[in-house]
């Protein structure tokens, strides 16, 4: 469609001031941004759209409406002039802005791309109009799967908010929807020849209170659920689609499948029939593998496949214990007949099964790393989330990959170290983590790298039950994931946060997005000092760090709560120090850490105990049965007791050691302990010594019946206090 209304811009000489920081606004950051010496005074636009670009005039009155809220069109000005170029690499743009604007353009996600970027360049000025500084841009995406990933199965969320997430997801040039379509505790999209997996497979009973680790447990017993139509379902891929996104469906199986053997237990192995799941966690009823369930696995993705008309079709394949079909005779005759070595090569058969069946109806599949085990079928793509090993692998055959490792892309994990951050599933994904995020692994060579196709942020819904908690959870680390995935060339961390908060949090609040700020949190700082420890309350106003205030604690003094330490953060109010001997003393280590969950030696001594529930940090973390480390104390000193605090998180297989045994360098007192509590303390009456030799030994291997039967298990230790 051809627009008939003009623009009008009007060039200002001299212009506003840039500073380096603040030198481009626009996330992510474009490849290259020319700034000019010269503002324009934006007052309306008319672009001219080619003809032939569909949809693009519509992409342009609605973008234009989410920044400026009004019609921005006027009757006088100058022209955007919009040019299409072949033999340009895909979703690329560039935007010349100086008495006018010219936009060329790869293709539609180039357009809209260049639309948004040269929205967020637009400022307010004192006069309350509209400012974009004159510049060039040239700029091109580094990946092509630039993805986020939504469960709704663990929590529902309805169709104007998935529309909602995916029009913040083009805000960031994120071009690719993951909607996890189904799992244990909900089917989510409507199969009309199987009305069950709706009727009866979209809604639980009950569901599990607090953190599923917690005993005892409590239940919730509203019935909780809800899926999409097949109508809805299109309504939104269409929507993402005029949005330059892309959605990738997940139907998980042969695991995360208690939703839809809840309706049809007859494709289980044990025929049994079990409620939707309200627990979270791993499941041992899964699909069977006989031909029956393929089969009708293979009829519901019938109906799913038009749905979607894109390439990618992600048929889950995480997490599925081998219990069931160990004991199920259709599971084993399929083994048998087909020369299958054991299950993990009859998860591969089952696999392949899919992946025929997707390809012969014009269909790529992608899988979770599992999929791998067994062997990979010839056409599968892998999506590597324990860690990037999987990742690495699968290129080395040849196979498409997309990085989503736990450690940086689980957006379900906490991003702050507050008391007042909510509850989470557990881990520890700061902002500054994601932004470090490189989804080409070291270790990977550059033919390797050629088959990562990109990276994708996680939002598993265990513990997210609103929107606006999917928010907070998702912004900004969602945008931090955007800048690398988009840019080679990423601006310092420092200058990131400068940017979020002069640009985009502003932005954000316009569109009621519910973001975090806890990256700019107050936090607490624990240093050396001649004496003890020095606790600092530390800041980070638009990516530049304020030492707000200090206060200092004193070896063996006998303070116990702060109250000078008063901010406007609860954790900082609730600063507890536990003055003892061994403040701000070092340790050495025979045995460290492991390098995940280590931040250092004087987390052990800095008189602040690790936060409970654990939040992936404040504690050190060690995986080998015998831990070994001396305390050096700064000075001979007498000991009465020590006090030894463990975490236990059987979810997380951290879990108490079997004993603590003490002693001495300079007299050996030795003193052996068994380990029955969280908190040991240890009566060790000694004199005159200044190193203190601790060995603690953990459990060989984790009890059966608890998650991680079998494997080492971790030890996490915080405080040691000596006194
Ligand atoms: C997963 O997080 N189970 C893919
Ligand atoms: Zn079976």
């Amino acid at each position: 469609m051809k627009s008939f209304l003009l623009i009008h811009f009007i060039l200002l000489i001299g212009g506003v001031c840039f500073t380096q920081k603040n030198e481009c606004p626009i996330l992510p950051t474009p490849n290259v941004f020319q700034i000019k010496n010269s503002t324009l005074q934006f007052i309306g636009l008319n672009p001219e759209f080619p003809v032939n670009e569909e949809g693009l005039s519509t992409a342009f009155q609605r973008i234009s409406q989410l920044y400026f809220n009004k019609n921005i069109i006027t009757e006088s000005g100058q022209k955007v002039s919009f040019q299409k170029l072949i033999n340009v690499p895909q979703e690329s743009y560039s935007i010349e802005i100086g008495s006018e604007i010219r936009i060329q353009y790869a293709d539609f996600n180039g357009a809209i791309y260049a639309l948004n970027s040269l929205f967020q360049l637009a400022k307010i000025n004192q006069n309350g109009q509209i400012e974009i500084p004159a510049c060039y841009i040239s700029d091109a995406p580094r990946f092509t799967w630039r993805g986020l990933h939504l469960d709704v199965s663990r929590h529902f969320f309805t169709v104007d908010e998935v529309k909602k997430f995916i029009d913040m997801m083009a805000v960031y040039k994120f071009n690719t929807f993951h909607w996890h379509l189904t799992d244990d505790q909900g089917w989510r999209i409507e199969i009309k020849k199987y009305p069950k997996l709706t009727e009866i497979g979209a809604f639980r009973n009950r569901t599990v209170n607090n953190h599923y680790a917690t005993t005892p447990r409590t239940w919730d017993s509203t019935r909780y659920g809800g899926y999409y139509t097949q109508d809805q379902i299109r309504e939104v891929v269409k929507f993402a689609k005029e949005r330059g996104v892309t959605v990738v469906p997940e139907i998980e199986m042969p695991g995360h499948a208690r939703a839809a053997l809840a309706a049809y237990p007859e494709y289980s192995c044990t025929g049994i029939q079990h409620d939707v799941e309200g627990l979270w966690g791993v499941f041992d009823d899964i699909f069977c593998a006989k031909s029956e369930t393929i089969s009708f696995l293979q009829e519901v993705l019938s109906e799913i496949i038009p749905l979607f008309p894109d390439k990618y079709f992600h048929i889950g394949g995480d997490e599925a214990p081998k219990t069931r079909w160990k004991q199920c005779s259709r599971c084993q005759s399929v083994i048998q007949e087909n020369g299958l070595k054991d299950e993990h090569e009859l998860q591969s058969y089952f696999i392949q099964k899919m992946d025929k069946f997707l390809l012969e109806n014009g269909k790529q599949l992608i899988g979770w790393d599992e999929i791998l085990e067994g062997g990979l079928s010839p056409n599968a793509a892998v999506m590597s989330w324990r860690g990037m090993d999987g990742g690495l692998e699968a290129a080395k055959q040849g196979h498409f990959v997309v990085m989503s490792p736990g450690s940086h892309c689980y957006f379900d994990h906490y991003q702050g170290r507050g008391h007042n951050e909510p509850l989470a599933i557990g881990g520890f994904t700061p902002l500054e983590k994601v932004y470090d995020f490189n989804p080409i692994p070291e270790k990977m060579n550059a033919q390797e790298a050629g088959f990562v196709l990109g990276a994708q942020g996680n939002l598993w819904t265990e513990y997210i039950g609103s929107f606006d908690k999917l928010m907070y959870m998702a912004y900004p680390r969602a945008i931090a994931l955007s800048q690398t995935l988009w840019t080679s060339k990423k601006p310092e961390y420092d200058d990131f946060l400068y940017n979020l908060q002069e640009s985009h949090f502003p932005r954000l609040k316009q569109w009621r997005v519910n973001y975090s700020v806890t990256a700019f949190a107050p936090i607490l700082r624990t240093v050396r000092t001649e004496s003890g420890v020095d606790v600092q309350v530390v800041s980070k106003f638009k990516g530049r760090e304020f030492i707000i205030e200090t206060k200092s604690f004193k070896r063996g003094k006998k303070r116990g709560k702060s109250n000078g330490l008063v901010y406007n953060s609860k954790e900082i109010k609730g600063l507890k120090m536990n003055s003892h001997k061994a403040l701000g003393a070092f340790i050495q280590f025979k045995t460290p850490p492991n390098t995940r969950y280590n931040a250092g030696d004087l987390v052990l001594l800095d008189g602040q105990l690790g936060a409970r529930p654990w939040k992936g940090h404040e504690w050190l973390g060690f995986d080998t049965t015998v831990i070994e480390f001396d305390v050096i104390l700064s000075k001979k000193t007498n000991v009465k007791f020590i006090e030894i605090s463990f975490l236990k998180d059987a979810g997380s297989w951290i879990h108490l050691p079997e004993t603590i045994e003490i002693s001495t360098i300079d007299n050996d007192d030795k003193k052996t302990v068994k380990v029955t509590a969280e908190k040991m303390k240890v009566n060790w009456k000694v004199n005159n010594t200044q190193k203190i030799h601790l060995k603690i030994q953990a459990l060989k291997t984790i009890p059966n019946g608890l998650p991680g039967e079998g494997h080492a298990p971790w030890t996490f230790i915080d405080e040691i206090i000596v006194k």
